[in-house]
């Protein structure tokens, strides 16, 4: 059965607590997600985004338990990516002639996807939707984040449905921010901006100003993944903007890849410098070849700086480190300073390497980096640290 948010709108989405990868290994998903697809019940009768294909036979029959599909007057795609737009084959077997209300782009989106030829109805910004005492009103968000997104608002009930904006990776029974751990929530929040939506924060940034300057009231804000902002609705609406703004901690981010500890010693004793220099920097090591990637781009999100580390192997950087450097590269992150270092045992080439990437990346290199040959024994510990303290005080 659905689960009941007002009077006219029931939650009929697919918690999926077991999800651990996103994207296909793209991006982890450690606390589950949730499809969020909502029925609203007015004069008329319109479905708000269906559920990720392999939930698609469960969420008929589920829907079926909350209403007679042939009820259902209008399907709204929002945003027609498969996690939300899987189960419509199975949907539209049901109840083929219902119009499905998107963006132009979203019909070609599904068309490409589908192969069918729907009853298409396409809407752009400012177009409404009329379902008795509520109203339907089409706001295009395009690239947030493909280029079909859209939002719809629900005057009546002050209902922005946002699609995956606003979202995030969360499995919840609850439903609601304030039924969760608020600082799981964040960073689950976080990571998905940062790792999702970062590439275009300045789309973002003019999106929520757009709809800021509607001054709309807002009384829930209902995304498409994880929780429904229901307690002050409008505090991820002022941390996107936030966000979006080359986001950035006092937090310096270590990412190393080592083969025999050598690379790993030289982070530390870099970290070690940098905190002689600001006690109250935030220092954070993570290991390229061990730790969740999206975790490791969260914490590229939140720092001011960031340090990359490998060994020289192959006349070249580990295979760890390219996945990362690639990682960061497409995520496009603004306004952050950045060094390599690394160990090497004859060629030593990686550390020019990373540096020149870190550059096409939008990264800006303070330095030409760092590297020791072999193991670095006390002297050169004590010179990564002063490698450390150098970084610290360009910034
Ligand atoms: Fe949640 Fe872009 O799909």
């Amino acid at each position: 059965m659905g689960k009941k948010i007002t009077d006219k709108v029931t939650w009929v989405g697919k918690i999926d607590w077991e999800l651990k990868h996103f994207h296909g290994d793209e991006l982890s998903t450690n606390r589950g997600s949730s499809y969020n697809s909502y029925l609203i019940r007015d004069q008329k009768t319109a479905l708000i985004d269906t559920v990720w294909q392999p939930y698609d036979t469960e969420f008929v029959a589920r829907l079926k338990e909350e209403i007679d599909l042939d009820r259902i007057d209008y399907i709204i795609m929002n945003h027609n990516e498969i996690d939300h737009s899987g189960a419509l084959p199975e949907l539209m077997r049901e109840i083929p002639d219902t119009p499905i209300y998107c963006t132009a782009k979203g019909e070609a989106i599904i068309r490409g996807h589908y192969h069918q030829d729907w009853n298409f109805v396409n809407v752009k910004t400012g177009d409404t939707l009329e379902l008795g005492e509520t109203t339907l009103t089409f706001i295009e968000a395009t690239m947030l984040h493909w280029p079909d997104t859209m939002f719809t608002y629900m005057s009546g009930e002050n209902i922005l449905f946002s699609n995956d904006g606003f979202g995030q990776h969360f499995a919840t029974e609850t439903l609601y921010n304030d039924t969760v751990d608020a600082s799981e929530l964040y960073y689950e929040a976080e990571k998905y901006y940062a790792n999702i939506l970062n590439p275009f924060s300045m789309m973002a940034t003019k999106k929520v100003n757009e709809i800021l300057a509607m001054n709309l009231p807002i009384t829930l804000i209902c995304p498409s993944h994880g929780v429904i902002w229901k307690d002050e609705p409008t505090q991820i609406i002022t941390k996107y903007l936030e966000w979006a703004d080359a986001y950035q901690e006092n937090q310096v981010t270590i990412i190393y890849d080592t083969m025999w500890n050598s690379t790993r010693a030289m982070a530390e004793a870099i970290a070690a410098g940098i905190q002689s220099v600001d006690p109250m920097v935030r220092v954070k090591l993570m290991n390229a070849a061990k730790d969740d990637k999206s975790d490791i781009m969260t914490e590229v999100f939140r720092a001011k700086a960031v340090l990359v580390g490998t060994p020289t192997i192959n006349n070249g950087y580990s295979f760890a480190i390219a996945g990362i450097l690639e990682l960061m590269k497409g995520l496009k992150f603004k306004k952050k300073k950045a060094a390599a270092f690394g160990s090497y045992g004859w060629s030593g080439e990686a550390v020019k390497q990373i540096t020149e990437k870190l550059g096409t990346a939008g990264f800006e290199a303070v330095n030409d980096g760092y590297r020791t040959l072999w193991v670095p024994d006390q002297e050169q510990i004590e010179k990564c640290r002063e490698f450390g303290a150098e970084f610290a005080r360009a910034l």
